[in-house]
């Protein structure tokens, strides 16, 4: 292989592009891809239209001058190669969220690459394995540089994709501004990590502050769903519309109406949706979010013009083709235990679950409230397996046996929601709180209440060092983060 026509490559790019030929079972079990899309991406500095008129622009950092960067669309089965230019004063990656890449391009600073120094580039190439909706984003400081602007959507087109009228992208994200509509530069204050992370003031699809959102009567939507923010957690609400979910986090589910029509996405999360727009021509419908109690808002109007499209929804069918993820074989499967705990009112809930915690975690550090007293001691704020992750080097908390079955069953015993995901792999949500879950659905991030358990199932198929953390992305940065290793 040879990379002849990049500028300014790096030997350090061109070696981790290299290493990617042998590194991956994904690659080892799919066909060869064919074509490869050659793109550039360019972090950097930019402004944006945020907030509306009068407001001015606010200075954000973006990729490619853009807000959110650039859509990378691709047909699945076909081969990426990304070049990333870091034009910005400090240093970056790019992570391909969801995607299942092979371990050297995860984009994990110091953990699968070094970091992208300014002025320097990175090639970035992986097959296309699965499709969906996904992500892209910095791993490095991402608490400022995902805050800031940086991220954009990576879409995976099926072979033969469901029928729809319109295939629209809404990237939400959450933005702390102040009057003159800046960016708060408060980033990784210690409020912020111990409580709910970065929650901002403005929301945005697609870097605007929206306003009306025009459809017509008849017309059916995929919308695809992307939670961009730091921390905010969405739970939209489509007044009279009844949107059917049909993948999460890029993986295809069994359609169904998500519970109480809330289709809920923590950071990081994606769903499918498909929308008919079942009200009068001429209406118009607020999108509501309603995550969090008291602190409803509406996000966006739907504004039906005057002429239908059609009279009645259409009844074409709504299921994806299934994307090409071994099954875990759950009777024979490997068992591990991650619990999560910290944060503030970590040790009350310590307490009310009696340390009975303790026995399940490696080390004995979980025991009650003399080792949550020692846990706040040592700086750290959150804790995987009562280990806050500081530095670069990170040993890893579990070692999954390659190409066999996990089960790994979560704790979440904190007082605060978390997004958790796994890199390198997606896993079937299998029980919350030991009963099973309905659709069994595939995610790469599981969002996980109060003192909720989840047990999530895979194959460890992916070969290297995987990031499992937090996706609050102040949660993250204070500790909540960890390494497994699939070998
Ligand atoms: Cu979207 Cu480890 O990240
Ligand atoms: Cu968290």
């Amino acid at each position: 292989m040879s990379y002849p026509r990049l500028p300014a490559l790096t030997r350090r790019a061109f070696l981790a592009s290299a290493a990617v030929v042998s590194a991956s079972t994904i690659l080892r079990s799919q066909a060869r891809a064919t074509s490869v899309r050659a793109f550039h991406l360019r972090a950097g500095y930019g402004r944006a239209q945020i907030a509306p008129e009068p407001y001015g622009q606010t200075p954000v950092w973006c990729y490619d001058g853009s807000l959110p960067g650039p859509e990378i669309r691709v047909r699945q089965g076909e081969r990426l190669r990304i070049a990333v230019a870091n034009a910005l004063d400090e240093e970056t990656t790019v992570h391909w969220h969801g995607v299942r890449v092979p371990n050297a391009m995860d984009g994990v600073p110091h953990l699968t690459q070094a970091p992208i120094a300014p002025g320097e580039v990175f090639v970035y190439e992986f097959d296309a394995v699965d499709a969906g909706t996904f992500w892209y984003h910095p791993h490095h400081r991402s608490f400022e540089q995902v805050g800031r602007g940086l991220y954009g959507p990576m879409i995976v087109e099926e072979a033969v994709p469901v029928q729809v009228d319109r295939d629209l992208t809404w990237l939400l994200s959450d933005w702390r501004l102040t009057r003159s509509a800046e960016v708060r530069d408060d980033f990784g204050n210690r409020h912020d990590m111990m409580h709910n992370g970065r929650v901002g003031n403005t929301v945005t699809i697609n870097g605007r502050v929206p306003d009306t959102f025009p459809v017509r009567k008849g017309e059916r939507i995929r919308l695809r769903l992307i939670n961009a923010a730091n921390a905010r957690i969405f739970g939209l609400d489509f007044g009279s519309h009844e949107p059917v979910v049909i993948a999460l986090d890029g993986q295809p589910v069994e359609p169904h109406a998500p519970e109480g029509r809330l289709v809920v996405l923590g950071p990081a999360m994606r769903a499918d949706v498909i929308l008919d727009m079942t009200a009068d021509a001429g209406s118009q419908v607020s999108v509501v979010d309603r995550f969090y109690e008291g602190l409803e808002y509406r996000l966006v109007d739907l504004a039906y013009e005057k002429q239908p499209l059609r009279d009645t929804a259409p009844d074409w069918p709504l299921a994806l083709p299934p994307n090409p993820l071994p099954e875990p074989e759950l009777a024979t499967a490997a068992r591990h235990e991650v619990t999560f705990n910290g944060g503030m009112m970590g040790a009350m809930v310590m307490q009310e679950m009696g340390g009975s915690m303790g026995e399940a975690a490696p080390g004995g550090m979980m025991g009650g409230m003399g080792s949550m007293m020692n846990m706040m001691h040592s700086g750290g704020i959150w804790f995987v397996n009562g280990v806050a992750a500081e530095g670069h080097i990170m040993d890893p908390i579990l070692t999954l046996a390659r190409d066999k079955s996990h089960v790994i069953a979560m704790t979440n015993a904190t007082a605060w929601h978390h997004p958790i995901h796994l890199h390198g792999h997606s896993f079937r949500v299998i029980s919350r709180n030991g009963k099973p879950t309905r659709h069994r659905e595939w995610q790469d991030t599981v969002l996980m209440s109060p003192r909720e358990r989840v047990e999530i199932a895979f194959v460890a198929d992916n070969v290297g060092d995987w990031m499992l953390h937090c996706h609050v992305l102040e949660h993250q940065a204070a500790g909540m983060m960890g390494v497994f290793r699939v070998a």
